[in-house]
């Protein structure tokens, strides 16, 4: 038994959020009493429901008890159409990636069952990679404006952020991993050809930061390049480390090679210190209160975590549990299966317990 119990923030958000978080909590549920560990669950109730009955997304003391009182955050999906300008979501979830300073978007690309690729000839051999997407700056960090809106001489502006802190950490966190996880390659990917001072400064600091691990082989690409050496060659990558928004972009490619969003997990981490993991699908408001959206991202999602948390043994549990029912066809209509929400998750529980 863990010496100390691990407390748990559960969001569960919106639309399938809700589902897939229930399904979640039961699998780390089941995962905690096959491996002694002590997990406590606490669900909040911060959503598009909320917001509009009370006006309020994220309350500072909320906030508060989810930075100080916690061991990690739990996260189904947050995504409204009653909320049109996603207020709320972008409080929620934005809001916890900046003020909590979850640098780290963790998004692994690993193929479970080699029919979900749409790649010839691949195999779970093939399909093993993890994608460090820098999360605080970039052309997401909010800077910019429009003037003379709705006029035919309005002009719109975003600036793209890169900073020497910014960028130097996130690069030593996707080495760091290599490390710790005995893999040899990391590749850095940019479009500094196109955009010399943003990313001129990730080319720099790579450079600089690959010298200090000599042990790593480090490759540079554009990432317009990596996109299709992904599809051409997936299995010439461990790690890729790249800036906000290409890591945005190039991570739904990735999920799409090992089967699609249903089966993606993420971490948004600030290490050592905070995560907050989510699925990368978003709240597929259409399929919401059905019982039919896959739980799987959100079950690897927890895997993710209870490794994060230190339970590797159980992270791993789950990851071979889903792999078993993915063998076995027990999974959702998205892959080809017939069952529920509830249902699949029933079905990862037995195998990670029988
Ligand atoms: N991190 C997040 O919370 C997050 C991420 C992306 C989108 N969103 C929000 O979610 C809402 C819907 O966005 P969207 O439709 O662009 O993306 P989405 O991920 O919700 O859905 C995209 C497609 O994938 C399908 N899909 C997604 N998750 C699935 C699952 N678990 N099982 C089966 N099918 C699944 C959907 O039915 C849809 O066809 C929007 O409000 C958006 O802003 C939130």
């Amino acid at each position: 038994m863990s010496t100390r119990t691990q407390r748990i923030a559960v969001i569960p958000g919106d639309g399938i959020g809700l589902e897939v978080a229930r399904a979640g909590v039961a699998v780390l549920e089941a995962a905690a009493a096959a491996h002694d560990l002590a997990l406590d669950f606490a669900w909040f109730d911060l959503g598009a429901d909320k917001y509009l009955r009370e006006g309020v997304t994220l309350p500072d003391a909320v906030f508060e008890s989810l930075r100080d009182d916690f061991d990690a955050i739990y996260l189904g999906a947050l995504g409204d159409p009653r909320v049109p300008d996603l207020q709320h979501a972008k409080d929620i979830l934005l809001g916890l990636r900046f003020r909590l300073d979850l640098y780290v978007n963790l998004r692994p690309v690993t193929l479970l069952h080699p029919e979900l690729t749409p790649l010839k000839g691949k195999t779970p051999a093939d399909l093993n990679f993890v994608i460090f997407r820098e999360n605080t700056e970039g052309l997401y960090a909010g800077v910019g404006g429009r003037f003379k809106r709705g006029t035919p001489d309005e002009i719109a502006i975003t600036e793209m952020v890169s900073t020497f802190k910014g960028v130097d950490r996130i690069l030593r966190a996707a080495f760091d991993h290599a490390v710790r996880h005995g893999l040899s390659r990391v590749c850095m990917a940019d479009k500094s050809n196109a955009i010399p001072h943003a990313h001129g400064l990730w080319r720099e600091r790579f450079t600089a930061v690959a010298a200090e691990y000599p042990t790593i082989e480090a490759r540079h690409l554009y990432a317009d390049v990596l996109a299709m050496e992904l599809v051409r060659a997936p299995e010439d990558f461990d790690v890729i480390v790249t800036s906000n928004l290409m890591g945005d972009v190039l991570s739904d490619l990735g999920a799409q090679l090992v089967g699609g969003l249903g089966l993606a997990p993420s971490a948004n981490l600030h290490p050592g210190r905070h995560g907050l993991f989510e699925p990368v699908h978003g709240s597929a408001p259409p399929l919401a209160g059905k019982d039919v959206a896959n739980p799987l991202a959100m079950i690897l999602t927890g895997a993710q975590l209870l490794s994060w948390l230190g339970h590797t043994a159980a992270g791993a549990a789950i990851d071979a549990a889903v792999s078993r029912v993915l063998v076995r066809g027990e999974t959702t209509a998205d892959l080809g299966g017939s069952l529920g929400t509830q249902a699949c998750a029933e079905a990862v529980i037995r195998q990670l317990v029988g």
